[in-house]
């Protein structure tokens, strides 16, 4: 069976690209078609300025949203990067087999790393190393396939890589990923800024919509949205961009396809009033559930208890065969008595 995994980072409120972009096919497909993991990645929230208790908040609100979605922990696993310990171990396997231009070569790192610089910050050696950590996530699994928007598609590039090249090295021990982006909304941009991505730890507020915002504040960030000069309603990237979100915004909330939306609206202000109303109707049964979870937080815990027990037990043998790989002693070898004495002894 096909092994899926991806996960979320819980650094601000989750927005509707990370849902039109990963968790409502996860919901919708993955889980009922694969052998599936999906992880509220905290250790990735480390690498950047962080308030400890923000990032507790939002672990447990993302693990909350992840259900809400749909996620159904009797399909699927659910659970915390940081209650899993191979990621980290294998993290560091991994980064004896990554480079440093490679990491200095990741777009997230350069633009992250120039805005920390910019305000005066200093940069986490971490931010620098994330992607190897991400590849752990993906590669501790055995993970085939990584549903993800756009902006993760040359971390898991990174991931194969490793793979491959632990693979020839070492003798084969990973399976080599790829990643599955969606056919539409795989970037959803900011409404405000349509030539950047809409990211849950950008500031700008009235530019993203948050999965918890208000039916009115949605309508209101939707009808706001910066439009383009033109008047009409055309799919084009890149005349358009601000359009070309909104009709795929659209698309990807009524199943529609942009091209043949973009002939069904007149003004601009028509477009804007019918993906109000499609988002507004896609956030809904979220928020509901989302409200049903929030009283009964006994149920999340155990199902992230669960789903860390199960997650350890999978990544488990992959994670050790990588250590005897790479050539580490393994712990029961060390009290083996004679017939480990070769392998330990004194011709290095
Ligand atoms: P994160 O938390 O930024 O985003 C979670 C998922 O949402 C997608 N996404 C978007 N898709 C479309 N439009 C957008 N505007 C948008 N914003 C976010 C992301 O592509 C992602 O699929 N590094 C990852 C987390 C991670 C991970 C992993 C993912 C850590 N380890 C292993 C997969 C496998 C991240 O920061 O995602």
């Amino acid at each position: 069976m096909t092994l899926v995994f991806s996960g979320v980072k819980p650094t601000g409120h989750l927005t509707l690209g990370n849902y039109l972009g990963a968790m409502r096919r996860w919901a919708d497909v993955d889980q009922h078609q694969a052998d599936a993991l999906f992880c509220i990645v905290d250790l990735h929230a480390l690498t950047v300025d962080h308030d400890p208790a923000r990032v507790r908040r939002l672990s447990r609100q993302a693990a909350t949203l992840l259900l809400a979605s749909g996620l159904d922990p009797e399909l699927c696993t659910v659970f915390v990067q940081s209650h899993v310990d191979e990621h980290a171990r294998l993290s560091y396997v991994l980064e004896c087999v990554a480079t440093d231009g490679e990491m200095r070569r990741m777009i997230q790192y350069k633009e992250k790393a120039a805005r920390e610089r910019e305000r005066g910050g200093s940069v986490r050696l971490s931010l620098l190393t994330y992607p190897v950590l991400m590849a752990a996530d993906i590669l501790a699994y055995g993970t085939d396939e990584v549903p993800v928007g756009d902006d993760q598609t040359q971390h898991v590039e990174l991931a194969r890589d490793l793979a491959v090249r632990f693979n020839q090295r070492y003798g084969h021990t990973f399976v080599v990923p790829r990643a599955t982006p969606p056919q539409v909304a795989a970037r959803v941009m900011n409404l405000q800024d349509p030539a950047s991505k809409m990211g849950k730890s950008d500031d700008s507020g009235p530019g993203i919509v948050y999965l918890l915002d208000e039916p009115d504040v949605v309508r209101k960030k939707v009808m706001r949205a910066v439009t383009d000069s033109g008047r009409e309603v055309v799919y084009d990237r890149a005349a358009q961009p601000g359009v070309a979100n909104l009709l795929e915004i659209l698309a990807a909330c009524t199943g529609g396809n942009p091209s043949e939306l973009s002939g069904v609206y007149e003004s601009y202000g028509s477009l804007k009033s019918a993906t109000a109303e499609a988002v507004v109707e896609t956030l809904r049964p979220v928020q509901e559930r989302h409200r049903e979870l929030c009283a009964d937080p006994g149920y999340v815990e155990g199902v992230l208890r669960d789903g860390a027990e199960r997650a350890r037990a999978m990544a488990r043998p992959t994670v050790d065969a990588a250590y005897r790989a790479i050539g580490l002693l393994p712990a029961a070898a060390a009290g083996a008595g004679a017939a480990a004495t070769s392998d330990i002894g004194v011709t290095v």
